[in-house]
């Protein structure tokens, strides 16, 4: 798929503008400051509901303005798909589908796909585990719209959960209360479970597509692979560390455990949950949060037979987040709900942190892309490999010259 036009209204730096975009590498180039990330950002958040620098919607309205509108003209196949995105101070977000009345902004996931390689992205593998979770969830969201649905019920009864434990914690829990904790446990099972379940697929989805494309990045010295690694196996402390274990042992793989969710249906999944739950409700009790769940899951990204966080250098962390971009590219390509229409690429500010060897393979790898959108602040920060439409980012605009 392609983006064919890109207009924002008081978005970010803009008041308004427009830019005209078609498929093949366009790149886009200009100051630092002058609104390049903006753009490739509006983007983003068309595809995915969120941004890959903030975390509130808040700063991405211009300063002083109340809404902020993105519109899109996509094209996927012989399709034509105009996608609006309304962002709103004080109500929630709204989309519109071909001029059609207003939906729920979720109701416009999975239309727009896209992949975002962006400086941010080395919280991937050096944030703590919450980024890795959102990684996941995000290309869930993006493949199987109704993933978004299950999140974010389960993080309503997370909260609701949470809220009792803690009043529990303050002396206040009552029989009445437990059998309330009861009932959240059922619920939360349930879509714990199901976000497991699909978490889990996914990660095997990817796990051959990254290491492959760690392998073309580098000299392939070292295999990239991702484990995840679930509290229904072992409860993680705040940082994602198996608690009470010094150090597990690090690349075993999942297929290592003895106790491998991946054979288990949601159902069983679930199950393992109320049991769980059950286990550690006394420390739950006392803790005032819950501790068990995929809130509290992490994906460990391994090296060789390290870790890669805390132990890759800085260029094989790069390395390694370029390739968790570049699996999800490839997943997305595979997945036949796209009927073989590959995400729009957006490479923000990359090439800059990367030296020469890696921009030449990066961009090799990614020019055949459908559409490709590249930002840098100078020329001679991308590579030859990218040649395509220039596009000069201006105060306020576009430079169509
Ligand atoms: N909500 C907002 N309202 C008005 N201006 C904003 C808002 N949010 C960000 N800006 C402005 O947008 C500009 C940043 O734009 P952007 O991040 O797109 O720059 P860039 O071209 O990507 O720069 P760089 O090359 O440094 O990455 C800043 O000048 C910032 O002050
Ligand atoms: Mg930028």
């Amino acid at each position: 798929m392609y983006l064919e036009h890109l207009s924002l209204t008081d978005f970010r730096s803009y008041a308004q503008v427009d830019l005209a975009l078609g498929p093949g590498v366009t790149v886009l180039v200009g100051y630092n400051g002058i609104g390049k990330t903006n753009l490739m950002e509006a983007i983003g958040y068309l595809a995915t509901l969120s941004s890959h620098r903030v975390s509130s919607d808040a700063p991405l309205l211009r300063f002083g303005t109340e809404r902020a509108l993105v519109r899109a003209r996509l094209v996927r196949g012989s399709q034509t798909t105009v996608l609006e995105l309304e962002i709103n101070a004080s109500r929630a977000n709204r989309g519109r589908i071909n001029r059609s009345n207003p939906v729920r902004a979720r109701d416009i996931l999975g239309i727009c796909q896209t992949v975002l390689f962006a400086p941010e992205d080395l919280a991937l593998v050096k944030g703590d585990p919450s980024n890795r979770r959102r990684f996941l969830d995000e290309l869930l969201a993006s493949l199987i719209p109704r993933h978004a649905a299950t999140r974010s019920d389960y993080d309503r009864v997370l909260k609701q959960r949470n809220a009792l434990l803690k009043s529990a914690r303050a002396g206040k829990f009552t029989a009445a209360h437990e059998s309330t904790l009861d009932v959240w446990d059922q619920h939360m099972a349930r879509a714990g479970a199901e976000l497991l379940h699909a978490r889990l697929e996914l990660v095997e989805r990817l796990r051959p597509h990254l290491s492959r494309a760690y392998a073309e990045l580098t000299d392939a010295s070292k295999h990239a692979d991702a484990t995840y690694r679930s509290t229904l196996q072992n409860q993680m402390d705040d940082d994602g560390v198996p608690a009470g274990s010094v150090q597990q042992a690090p690349g075993g793989g999942s297929s290592a455990a003895q106790d491998d969710l991946r054979l288990l249906s949601v159902e069983q999944l679930m199950e393992r949950y109320i049991q769980a739950f059950a286990e550690s409700r006394k420390k739950e009790l006392e803790r005032g949060i819950s501790l068990v769940g995929p809130h509290r899951d992490e994906l460990e990204l391994t090296l060789g037979q390290a870790p890669a966080k805390g132990y890759a250098s800085h260029g094989e962390t790069w390395s390694m987040c370029l390739s968790l971009r570049l699996a999800s590219y490839y997943v997305m390509l595979d997945d036949a709900r796209t009927g073989g229409s590959a995400p729009i690429l957006i490479l923000d500010d990359v090439f800059a942190e990367l030296d020469v060897q890696r921009r030449r393979k990066l961009a090799a790898i990614v020019a055949g892309a459908e559409q490709v959108l590249v930002t840098a602040a100078v020329d001679a920060d991308i590579p030859d490999e990218l040649s395509g439409r220039r596009v000069k980012v201006i105060p306020g605009g576009i430079d169509e010259q």
